[in-house]
């Protein structure tokens, strides 16, 4: 009995042994050229915006023979996204970029990994403070103004608005709602209804609904992210009100926002950069141990019917 376990076992280790030789070597444990390793933690791959991010920083990474990035998605939970980075650190990677869900709750993982002596990029949203080694992002600020100064043109300095914010515990959500508002000081514009729709385009649908069936005058749908924007013009269009409202948003991805301007879904949508090949950019340099600025803000344009065709007017 115990002769017939044991040969069992030998017998198996020999296929496990024989299965390991076979197993291919993976390109980077075989090539030595990969000097670098960057834990990039996404906090969602749900929305166009963030898969762009992830293929820009790929893309970027992809022209360095000596950089490896391992990319982790936290699925939109920041309990998953703090464990991402923190064993980004146990692993101890040569550098962390991260995108983070909200700012409050991951801002001890990422003051942790500075700590350890592992520099961080945050890119797009930001963390609380100032213990990071750069940040990298868009003025969201300047876009809510600009898209509230836009919509004041538009409107002719009066209507009514409803607002769909992005998630209000992250900077991004904060910046356009309070950008906005600054934006359309002064006018007779009247925001009838605002609710945070965590950047989620069911959620601005369902909330569309609730503010069609609240008011019948409807000017302008204000929307922090096009997702948002789209979820709005779909709960309209099943209400046959979508061609007496407008509609603008935020990202202006080719593929997205830029399109739904083309298909006259939105009448605006402000360009809201990914920052994945200046994350690698940057990352490189910090590996390198060159000086970089501690603050990248990145440019944005603004795209409507009439300038989508000609690569849409850059925000003063
Ligand atoms: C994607 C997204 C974008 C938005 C950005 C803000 O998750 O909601 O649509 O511009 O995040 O951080």
């Amino acid at each position: 009995m115990m002769q017939s376990v044991l040969s069992t076992m030998v017998k198996a280790a020999a296929v496990l042994a024989v299965a390991g030789m076979l197993q291919p070597v993976s390109a980077e444990s075989a090539n030595p050229a990969k000097k670098w390793t960057i834990g990039m933690s996404q906090c969602n791959l749900g929305e166009p915006w963030r898969v762009q991010m992830n293929a820009d920083v790929k893309k970027a990474a992809e022209a360095h023979p000596e950089l490896h990035v391992i990319f982790k998605d936290a699925q939109n939970d920041t309990l998953k996204q703090r464990a991402h980075v923190e064993e980004f650190v146990a692993a101890n990677v040569d550098l962390i970029i991260i995108s983070p869900k909200e700012a409050q709750p991951l801002t001890p993982p990422v003051v942790a990994a500075m700590h350890a002596g592992i520099p961080v990029i945050v890119l797009d949203r930001r963390v609380v403070g100032d213990k990071y080694t750069c940040f990298i992002g868009a003025d969201n600020k300047k876009i809510g103004q600009a898209a509230g100064r836009w919509i004041v043109q538009k409107l002719g300095g009066k209507g009514t608005i409803v607002e769909l914010k992005g998630l209000m515990t992250s900077t991004p959500g904060q910046d356009r709602n309070s950008g906005f508002r600054e934006g359309i000081k002064g006018s007779d514009l009247k925001v009838i209804f605002d609710v945070d729709m965590k950047w989620l385009e069911p959620n601005a649908r369902k909330e569309m609904e609730s503010a069609l069936s609240r008011f019948s005058d409807i000017s302008l749908v204000y929307a922090h992210n096009d997702p948002g924007a789209h979820g709005a013009w779909l709960a309209a269009k099943a209400a046959g009100r979508e061609k007496n409202i407008l509609f603008v948003g935020i990202d202006a991805l080719p593929q997205e926002g830029q399109a739904y301007v083309k298909q006259g879904i939105l009448t605006a949508s402000f360009e809201y950069p990914t920052g994945g090949r200046e994350a690698i950019e940057n990352g490189l340099k910090i590996l390198n141990g060159e000086k970089i600025e501690k603050e990248i803000v990145l440019p944005s344009r603004v795209f409507t019917a009439e300038t989508v065709d000609k690569g849409g007017e850059w925000l003063k």
